[in-house]
């Protein structure tokens, strides 16, 4: 028997439901894992409510999982039965006890990280990664803004960002998220309400960022732009406020040639060579400890529902995992 949460139609977390599914078996070029582990993102939340679109429904939520290879379809070189692996480029189906998928998107998962703590940080951490050293690579010395820093992309950012040399500004909603963020490294922290392009300015004195990491979408994308040097980079890679609304590209060279990216894991991680070096990267960070991952909640599988109510009621800090 395999069980696992899945919705019917889209809706409120009221309309995920624990269900008996089947679990085919690998076809040619696919892997069947048993997951350990499944993480919360909160792009689970979007393809819930129908912000993001399903290939079908009914269907298994969930982008990311790490667990044991239990067996390989025909043609399967990436991984063998028996292997530590985990995953987070989807496709969505990682709410479940087991399943199978595409072996080329599976990363083996090394001896030192636990496959719980795999499961709470492939994808808010590969996604810190390709965004702090591709998207807009940060140097030493620079001054950038982290978003929902107190989160779980937040924290990882955070770490990681200051771990390259830069002095960080973090927003968050509470004092009590405040105190985490800076206990992370974050230098700066602005909460939700305060004028942020104004303490941004304070705090730079007057030379403003080349880089806006922005991830809440709607309630601040105008004041993430404002926060920007001349020809600085808007991150825009997340909705959590819900998204961002058409705009007239002449505010870019209204508010100094700015640049504006929406960019996403997977197309970052296409090819699997890619995929792999930003594993490592991750891996690396994470094996040293530069990067601690905190995975501050924990719920049976089952009761995913209430995790997402946690999440999007934004009581979660860090990273949350779900177990089967
Ligand atoms: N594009 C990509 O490749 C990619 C990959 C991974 C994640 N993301 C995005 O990154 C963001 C963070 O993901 P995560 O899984 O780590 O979640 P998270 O940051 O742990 O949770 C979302 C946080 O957003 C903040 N927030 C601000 N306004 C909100 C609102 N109206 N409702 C709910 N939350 C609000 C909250 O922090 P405060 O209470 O402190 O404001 C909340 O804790 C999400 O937007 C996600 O979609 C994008």
């Amino acid at each position: 028997m395999n069980h696992a949460i899945r919705i019917h139609e889209h809706g409120g977390p009221e309309k995920m439901r624990w269900e008996e599914v089947p679990l085919p078996a690998p076809k040619p070029g696919e892997a069947l894992v048993r997951h350990h582990a499944v993480g919360l993102n909160y792009i689970d939340v979007y393809f819930r409510t129908g912000l993001y679109k399903l290939p079908a429904l009914p269907a298994v939520l969930g982008m990311e999982g790490a667990g044991v290879v239990e067996a390989i379809g025909e043609g399967v070189t990436e991984v063998a039965v028996g292997d530590r692996v985990a995953y987070a480029t989807g496709p969505v189906g990682a709410y479940a006890e087991a399943r199978t998928l595409k072996a080329d998107r599976l990363v083996p998962v090394p001896e030192n990280i636990p496959l719980e703590l795999a499961a709470a940080m492939m994808l808010q951490g590969m996604t810190a990664q390709y965004l702090l050293r591709t998207t807009y690579r940060v140097k030493p010395g620079e001054t950038i803004l982290i978003h929902a820093a107190a989160g779980g992309v937040g924290l990882i950012m955070v770490q990681w960002a200051k771990h390259l040399g830069c002095t960080v500004i973090g927003t968050v909603s509470t004092p009590e998220k405040a105190e985490l963020a800076r206990a992370h490294g974050a230098d700066h922290v602005v909460l939700a309400g305060e004028d942020l392009p104004a303490a941004v300015k304070k705090i730079t004195g007057g030379a403003m960022l080349p880089v806006v990491y922005d991830s809440v979408g709607k309630d601040t994308f105008l004041a993430s732009l404002d926060c920007l040097r001349p020809l600085g980079m808007m991150v825009s890679f997340g909705n959590a406020s819900g998204p961002v609304p058409p705009l007239d590209i002449g505010i870019l060279a209204a508010k100094g040639s700015l640049y504006l990216t929406r960019p996403t894991l997977a197309s970052y991680t296409t090819k699997r060579e890619d995929l792999l070096a930003v594993a490592k990267d991750l891996f690396d960070v994470v094996g040293s400890g530069a990067v601690k991952i905190n995975v501050n909640q924990r719920y049976a599988l089952k009761d995913a529902a209430q995790a997402h109510r946690d999440l999007e009621a934004r009581k979660t800090t860090g990273s949350t995992i779900l177990l089967p």
